[in-house]
């Protein structure tokens, strides 16, 4: 069970990557008003949102029953404990607020303008959380390419 999540959460990311960059580039240069915010946009926008909750609840199991989250105020010491424990979860949660506020925002407005740049926007700097957030194996925080 662990090892199923653990590999869907660690592929999964690439998902989230891509929908997010995909919807961002999307909104480049439509920010000004004059461009349809169409079913298309709207559903990029939306792919997005809906890996980045997925990969949110995996990580939540994960929170619980991971070997690397140990619940000891001695995990602090230590740089990988720390960044599963603490780092990694706050700076996540952040980027789906984050891009959950983005959404939103952008549903609730009636100008296709502004429905963009909140895509843009919100999105872009969820996309920088989830980039500086993740255990990339080069920073020797026992991650994986997939
Ligand atoms: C969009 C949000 C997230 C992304 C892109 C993401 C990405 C990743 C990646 C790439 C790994 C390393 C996997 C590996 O190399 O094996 C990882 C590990 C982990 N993540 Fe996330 N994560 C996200 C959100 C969260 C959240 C919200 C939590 C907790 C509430 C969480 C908890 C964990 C845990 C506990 C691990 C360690 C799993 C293990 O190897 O035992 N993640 N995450």
């Amino acid at each position: 069970m662990y090892e199923i999540l653990q590999s869907a959460h660690s592929g999964l990311r690439w998902l989230v990557l891509a929908t997010l960059i995909i919807a961002i580039v999307n909104s480049f240069g439509k920010t000004k008003g004059g461009v349809t915010f169409s079913s298309k946009d709207k559903k990029k926008a939306l792919f997005a949102l809906i890996f980045t909750h997925i990969q949110f609840l995996l990580g939540v199991v994960l929170y619980f029953i991971s070997p690397k989250v140990v619940f000891a105020a001695s995990s602090m010491k230590s740089d990988v404990l720390r960044f599963f424990l603490v780092e990694h979860v706050i700076m996540m949660v952040l980027a789906v607020i984050l891009i959950t506020v983005g959404y939103s925002k952008a549903k609730r407005t009636a100008m296709d303008g502004k429905k963009f740049k909140s895509i843009m926007l919100f999105y872009l700097l969820g996309l920088l959380l989830i980039l500086a957030a993740i255990p990339w194996p080069f920073r020797d925080l026992g991650g994986s390419w997939f």
